[in-house]
């Protein structure tokens, strides 16, 4: 089942509720949560408190991609604060099998994610240990960058590790994905779509999840 994991990097934070509410009615089905440290990524934007703020006004699971040097430090906090994954960068990990294991011992889903330029191969050794994998389709920092063309092929590169290996993590794609976009990545093979300016523009999340979520769904009628 594909699903719509709408950012809120992108959305109105003065209305942070409205605009999650907005994008629920219109079928998302993930809070992806961006944390920026400001060392890893040259941005910085929130962490534990926000993620323990909108914990009660949805009921969607709480996906908190990590962009922050040492992250291990800081699951506790957002285990504590109602996180429900936690996705890692591969490139911010020195001993990623803790990190992970870390991660699934606080109570919540782990992810490893990687930037454009990590092969996907790198993964091999914790792809048995991690509910979704994150293929960053930008590089991270910020939204509203330029979808990175290569990244239908690392997708679709994943897939087939997925099956020779006889796993079932999920594929998660994160940047740049709109609707001109999405269709590719479905195709290759994900299932988790982070998208933030493409839901939040002009104040329509409702509609634009809709749109989002009618486009994807098409696309992944067609390549089952
Ligand atoms: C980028 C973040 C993304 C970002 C996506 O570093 O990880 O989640 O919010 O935004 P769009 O959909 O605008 O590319
Ligand atoms: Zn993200």
């Amino acid at each position: 089942m594909v699903e719509l994991a709408f950012s809120i990097l992108a959305a109105d934070f003065a209305h942070l509720a409205d605009e999650i509410a907005r994008a629920e009615r219109g079928g998302g089905t993930i809070v992806h949560v961006d944390v920026m440290d400001g060392h890893f990524v040259p941005n910085i934007t929130f962490g534990p408190p926000v993620v323990q703020a909108i914990r009660p006004i949805t009921k969607l699971p709480l996906d908190c991609h990590l962009m922050i040097e040492d992250p291990d430090k800081f699951i506790p906090d957002f285990a504590k604060a109602g996180a429900d994954m936690i996705s890692v960068h591969w490139e911010t990990c020195k001993h990623l099998n803790r990190t992970l294991q870390h991660i699934t011992d606080h109570g919540m889903l782990p992810g490893v994610v990687i930037n454009p330029a990590t092969p996907v191969d790198f993964l091999v050794e914790v792809l048995p240990m991690v509910h979704h994998v994150l293929v960053m389709s930008v590089n991270p920092g910020f939204g509203g960058q330029n979808f990175l063309p290569r990244s239908v092929e690392r997708i679709a590169h994943l897939r087939r590790m997925r099956q020779e290996m006889g796993l079932n993590f999920r594929i998660e794609v994160d940047g740049g994905v709109a609707d001109d976009t999405v269709e590719s990545v479905v195709r290759a093979g994900a299932d988790m779509l982070v998208a933030g300016s493409a839901i939040f523009a002009h104040g329509k999340a409702e509609e634009n999840a809709r749109q989002f979520l009618r486009i994807a769904r098409r696309a992944a009628e067609v390549s089952v």
